[in-house]
């Protein structure tokens, strides 16, 4: 099984398929307003110490047990502790992807009818009331939006066809430096603009006021959502990795840029929307509504708006494909379908999931359980319970469970790195008692079990 599996071949690859997971529209459409809303530079200090002590670590132990197993989440479990029932539990993880896909690619598909819409000038000219009146008659079109969903999962579909090196990893390595281009551009004119640094405070401006259990709970969800972690995803793309990949810094490195890419989105966002005097508290309509409004009092608006739309398709597209490729590895090596099949399967689960979560703007809106439309009902079950449940199993496995020989040589890279102590230790005592405990606790608090 290790020979004839497939592998990324350059470092570029693994740097550009990993990051391209974690960045997208977690990124560049949630974080910016969660900042915003909740305390700017207060949340923001929240979120690295997330990302820092829970995220990076439960990255590593994805990466040792992908890594050191060369299989699919199941698999790897399978393979470490044969015959237990802990081998069921990524199947979590596989549950949470599809979840997770069916949400996101109903955001994704309204990205791709946008980016048309830009392209076309069919977006120019419009006042910001019409902006608003626009998306709100687009999402509960169940025509028009489904068959954006339905095509942009078509789009995913051919690229993860192609396989591991020819599809992931080379639209990877294309569209995440282009991806960074187009952020840095729109970081650099939003702030050349009059009134810039009114929105640069509304970022950074620490006010720890705001700070609420409920906004902590929030800062973790977001780090663990940003950073594909806790489903086994990043597992799966570290099986592909070779046995000298440094895995330790690698999740730092994905931690630096994943977060980098955070306050660049907000870098680009805010200080435009305040000097156009807008509303920086729209939420997640800010991106349809707000944004198009803005664009159109810039030079060359058919230009911006879709430099914007393209960097949101391709942060949304590189994520899509890791999430799909948790499911497409699983059933491949634990069902034993070919890669064909096993992609077709799994597109064809997100598109009926994707349909009924874009129904839920429109006609099934007031078809809820627990109070939520199935949109909202997948993003609450996926990022608030499945994904912080796959973060202790992982961290705790491979913390407590897996053999002293096994982690050595996984942190080592098979003893072609050196780990120094500094760096192993406090990493270890993240990964067994920080991680797991915060993520229990925080989780408690989230669900209201537990109160301060
Ligand atoms: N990290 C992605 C984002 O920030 O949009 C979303 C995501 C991708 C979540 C892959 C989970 C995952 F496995």
């Amino acid at each position: 099984m290790k020979n004839d599996r497939a592998q990324f071949v350059t470092k570029t690859g693994v740097i550009a398929a990993t990051v391209g997971s974690a960045v997208g529209l977690g990124n560049i459409w949630r974080f910016p307003f969660e900042a915003g809303v909740h305390g700017g530079g207060a949340f923001l200090i929240l979120y690295v110490i997330c990302v820092l002590l829970i995220g990076v670590p439960v990255v590593v132990a994805e990466f040792v047990l992908g890594r050191g197993t060369h299989a699919n989440a199941k698999g790897a479990i399978s393979q470490l502790v044969p015959g237990t029932w802990m081998r069921w539990m990524p199947l979590l993880g596989v549950l949470a992807s599809v979840l997770i896909l069916g949400f996101y690619s109903v955001v994704a598909g309204w990205i791709l009818a946008y980016l048309y819409m830009a392209v076309t000038g069919m977006m120019s000219g419009h006042t910001p009331q019409e902006y608003g009146t626009m998306f709100g008659e687009f999402v509960s079109n169940p025509w028009l939006s489904t068959m954006c969903t339905i095509l942009f999962l078509l789009i995913n579909y051919t690229v993860l066809r192609r396989g591991v090196q020819k599809g992931i990893e080379k639209i990877a390595n294309i569209l995440m430096p282009l991806l960074f281009l187009i952020l840095v551009v729109f970081c650099v004119n939003s702030l050349l603009m009059d009134g810039a640094g009114k929105g640069i405070s509304f970022l950074f401006n620490p006010d720890f006021s705001k700070i609420t259990p409920s906004v902590v709970v929030g800062a973790m969800g977001q780090a663990f959502f940003s950073l594909s972690v806790g489903l086994g995803c990043l597992l799966t793309y570290a099986s592909y990795f070779n046995d000298k990949t440094p895995l330790v810094k690698n999740a730092f490195t994905i931690g630096a840029l994943d977060t980098l890419v955070a306050i660049l989105a907000g870098v680009m966002i805010f200080p435009a929307v305040f000097s156009f005097g807008m509303s920086a508290e729209a939420g997640p309509k800010l991106v349809f509504e707000i944004l198009p409004s803005i664009f159109q009092h810039l030079p060359m608006p058919i230009l911006w708006s879709s430099a914007f739309f393209i960097l949101l398709f391709f942060a949304s597209l590189t994520s899509t494909i890791s999430m799909s490729e948790t499911c497409i590895a699983c059933f491949v090596e634990e069902l034993k379908m070919s890669r064909k099949k096993a992609t077709m399967l799994n597109t064809a689960i997100c598109i009926v999931l994707g349909v009924l979560c874009s129904l839920s703007f429109g006609v099934m809106s007031s078809f809820t359980i627990c109070g939520k439309t199935l949109f909202d009902l997948f993003d609450f079950v996926s990022s608030s319970i499945l994904l912080p449940v796959g973060g202790i199993f992982f961290s705790l496995f491979v913390g407590w469970v897996v053999d002293k020989k096994f982690l050595d040589d996984q942190l080592t890279s098979n003893g072609e790195g050196k780990m120094s102590n500094w760096v192993k230790m406090p990493m270890m005592f993240c990964i067994r008692f920080v991680a797991p405990i915060s993520i229990v606790l925080i989780f408690l608090v989230g669900l209201g079990i537990l109160s301060f």
